[in-house]
């Protein structure tokens, strides 16, 4: 059992107990300097074997330092990533891509808080009303309508509420939230106090992972400087709403994504995800509404309240409305982040705007969103970025993490890689997930090592269906999708593995 005390809400030392802190992997700072043992790391491993090796080696493991665009990464050491807005708005990336906006000085002079001076002229109802009526979806991966989401908290009866920004880009490939938070901090709290002032909530948190330490900083200066200025704390902008804002740092868990075990997680309780209803939107932190959103989210906002929620819907595809930031991982000749609008397809993300593979490599697959979704064979990479059309091929938008794959990865050594992922995150709560993933990764490894039969494939299958049915959260049943795809698409480097 660990006994080290995990870093403290920036607001003070929060004592938690053994019990929970025996759920975490990370104590204060054990991730720097450690090789990165995430997805887009373990498609880059050929580039640097040792430095994976070493990866392999690390316990606690280190799943996603969000450098995945120079990977196989290690802690801290590499340069920022190229950052292009091929939209024809930059509404996530502009302020980036234009050299970013750390200070409040720098921030206001690109037009920074605006929105929120603009909006504390209105009604709340008005700002809620533009965000209905923009059509922006949840950009953390489920794609859930903002404006419905912020209608449910709105409508609960007055009385303590909270808006949390959900800042642990857990998903190995995605590096988008990192570089917002490190070189944009106003954007999330002007999107914060925007939500808070909207549904009514007079305090927030942002639950930050500990693998971020730069981003904690920057943010942790960006909220001293907007009190300062009266964008937080009582009296925001000389109005009579209040809103108070704090980080709160993770311990190194995947899981804690997830918006019930991030709200546990934040509450100091062991932060296993809980069974919906009630939603968060009811009964969330500390039992009271909560609005919680990803951070992408949230730095959209304040561009949907300046220039109206119908502008916003007019850009995009589909039912996919906007803009979409995607971070590119190193197998690309042009790494980085782009800013696109819905509708552009799989092949001008991976030849477009990636420039292809390194060293003239063949697609072997990409994943977008997270290594728990569905991969992408390179016969469908015609498919348009939306979270429908992809969703009908059992992919999805994801969290916007776009992880290519070459000839060098074998798709046993994927699954493998991917099920032994999903064991060590799993919270422990449903059977399939807990035990199941653990199960699938042992008989791929014995695929791989030429000692599995064909019964061996079937129980797979079984386990799939377990975890596809029976999962309590998008953990259990992302990883039937990642499976299912690859059983769909992949056959052929599947089958011959179980004689
Ligand atoms: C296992 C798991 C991990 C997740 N990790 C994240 C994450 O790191 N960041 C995030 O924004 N959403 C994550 N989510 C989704 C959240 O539960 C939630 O849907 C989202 O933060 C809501 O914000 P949105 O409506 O703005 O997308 C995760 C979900 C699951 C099931
Ligand atoms: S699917 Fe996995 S991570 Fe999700 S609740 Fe069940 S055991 Fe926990």
């Amino acid at each position: 059992m660990q006994t080290t005390q995990p870093p403290s809400p920036a607001s003070g030392t929060r004592e938690i107990p053994d019990d929970v802190l025996s759920f975490y992997h990370l104590c204060d700072g054990e991730f720097e300097g450690k090789a990165c043992q995430g997805t887009a790391c373990f498609a880059a491993r050929h580039f640097n074997p040792a430095r994976w090796a070493e990866a392999e080696r690390n316990h606690p493991r280190v799943y996603c330092l969000g450098e995945c665009f120079a990977a196989p990464a290690k802690g801290q050491q590499r340069p920022r990533p190229p950052v292009k807005v091929c939209s024809r708005h930059g509404i996530v990336l502009g302020r980036i891509a234009a050299g970013g906006a750390r200070s409040l000085a720098d921030y206001v002079k690109q037009g920074g808080y605006a929105a929120l001076q603009q909006a504390l002229g209105q009604t709340p109802e008005k700002v809620l009303a533009a965000v209905e009526a923009s059509g922006l979806r949840g950009r953390g991966g489920a794609g859930f309508p903002t404006g419905r989401k912020w209608r449910a908290v709105a409508q609960q009866p007055p009385g303590q509420k909270y808006v949390v920004a959900n800042a642990d880009e857990g998903d190995a490939g995605a590096y988008i939230d990192r570089y917002l938070m490190e070189d944009d901090p106003h954007s999330l709290i002007e999107g914060m106090v925007l939500a808070a002032y909207a549904v009514g909530a007079s305090r927030g948190y942002i639950y930050l992972r500990a693998e971020y330490p730069l981003a904690a900083t920057v943010l942790q200066a960006a909220i001293a400087e907007a009190r300062a200025a009266g964008w937080l704390g009582p009296k925001v902008g000389g109005t009579a709403f209040s809103f108070e804002l704090e980080t709160y740092i993770g311990h190194g868990s995947y899981v804690c994504g997830e918006e019930t075990s991030l709200l546990r997680s934040i509450e100091g309780q062991r932060p296993e995800v809980m069974a919906r209803p009630p939603y968060p939107t009811e009964r969330g932190l500390f039992d009271r509404p909560t609005l919680l959103n990803n951070v992408e989210t949230l730095v959209t906002v304040p561009w949907i309240v300046r220039h109206g929620g119908e502008a916003y819907a007019a850009i995009g595809f589909s039912k996919s409305r906007g803009t979409k930031a995607l971070s590119l991982n190193s197998l690309f000749n042009r790494p980085g982040l782009y800013e696109v609008e819905f509708g552009v397809t799989v092949r001008h993300i991976v030849e477009e705007l990636g420039g292809g593979l390194r060293q003239g490599a063949k697609l072997k697959g990409v994943l977008i969103g997270g290594p728990i979704i569905g991969m992408i064979p390179p016969h469908l990479i015609d498919t348009p970025l939306g979270f429908e059309e992809l969703g009908a091929i059992g992919a999805g938008v994801g969290h916007g993490g776009v992880v290519a794959f070459d000839e060098h990865t074998s798709i046993p050594d994927l699954v493998r890689h991917v099920f032994s992922f999903g064991a060590y995150e799993s919270c422990g709560k449903c059977t399939p997930c807990r035990s199941g993933s653990g199960r699938v990764e042992e008989i791929f490894a014995a695929a791989i090592a030429g000692r599995a039969r064909a019964a061996d494939l079937g129980e797979c299958r079984d386990l799939v269906t377990a975890l596809k049915l029976t999962s309590l959260c998008g953990h259990g049943t992302g990883l039937a999708r990642f499976a299912e795809s690859i059983l769909r698409y992949y056959p052929t480097e599947i089958e011959p593995c179980f004689k």
